[in-house]
């Protein structure tokens, strides 16, 4: 049986975006990366992966709604049917948000609402907590906001450095991320509608 077809929207490295790639048992296809940065080292792994590239750069056009509806474009001819933003240091505005309600999903390197934005382990790390974590969400048109489908925690050890919290955490990451795709997939649960 064919699997549904899945996008990633990721500007970096792209580790989440790997392990879904490695995850034998993913319940999609990882059919297109979508990229925002033409220097992202993510390109380079998609293509080795054989996954489609779509990679663009968002000053070139005119404004946000345009370049939305060019990615729209590439995603529909995919038959993308889920979006998943692994690292995407972007904020998607209501062209895309709307053409696909309630099937975008984020993930981000703490227990939010605790540190949202950018660098949210050094923010984490900085403040002192003696615990955060990893958060996957559906997106809605705030940063870092959005139904939170599922948490996981990682305890900060005394002897911790930022770095060292930040290897733990993505570890997280690679598991947490597909399991929860796996399972929003199969459920095909749909936000806001139940
Ligand atoms: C991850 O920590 C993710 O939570 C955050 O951006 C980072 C992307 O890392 N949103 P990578 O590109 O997947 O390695």
């Amino acid at each position: 049986m064919n699997k549904v077809k899945a996008a990633v929207f990721a500007s970096g490295t792209g580790s989440n975006f790997e392990a879904m790639m490695n995850c034998k048992e993913l319940a999609c296809e990882i059919v297109l990366l979508v990229c925002d940065n033409p220097g992202a080292s993510v390109i380079e792994k998609a293509t080795d992966f054989g996954v489609q590239t779509f990679v663009l750069n968002p000053k070139a056009f005119k404004d946000k709604h345009v370049y939305e509806t060019e990615v729209l474009q590439v995603v529909r001819e995919s038959e993308v049917e889920w979006i998943f933003l692994a690292g995407f240091m972007r904020l998607v505005g209501p062209t895309l948000l709307n053409a696909y309600q309630g099937k975008i999903l984020n993930i981000h390197p703490s227990l939010l609402p605790a540190f949202p934005g950018k660098d949210a382990i050094g923010q984490a790390y900085r403040a002192g907590v003696e615990v955060t974590g990893v958060t996957v969400h559906y997106i809605d048109e705030g940063m870092d906001t959005g139904p939170i489908i599922a948490q996981k925690q990682v305890e900060v050890l005394p002897e911790d450095t930022e770095e060292t919290l930040k290897y733990r955490i993505q570890k997280v990451e690679h598991e947490l991320y597909p399991e929860v795709i796996n399972q929003v997939v199969r459920m095909k649960r749909l936000w806001p509608v139940e």
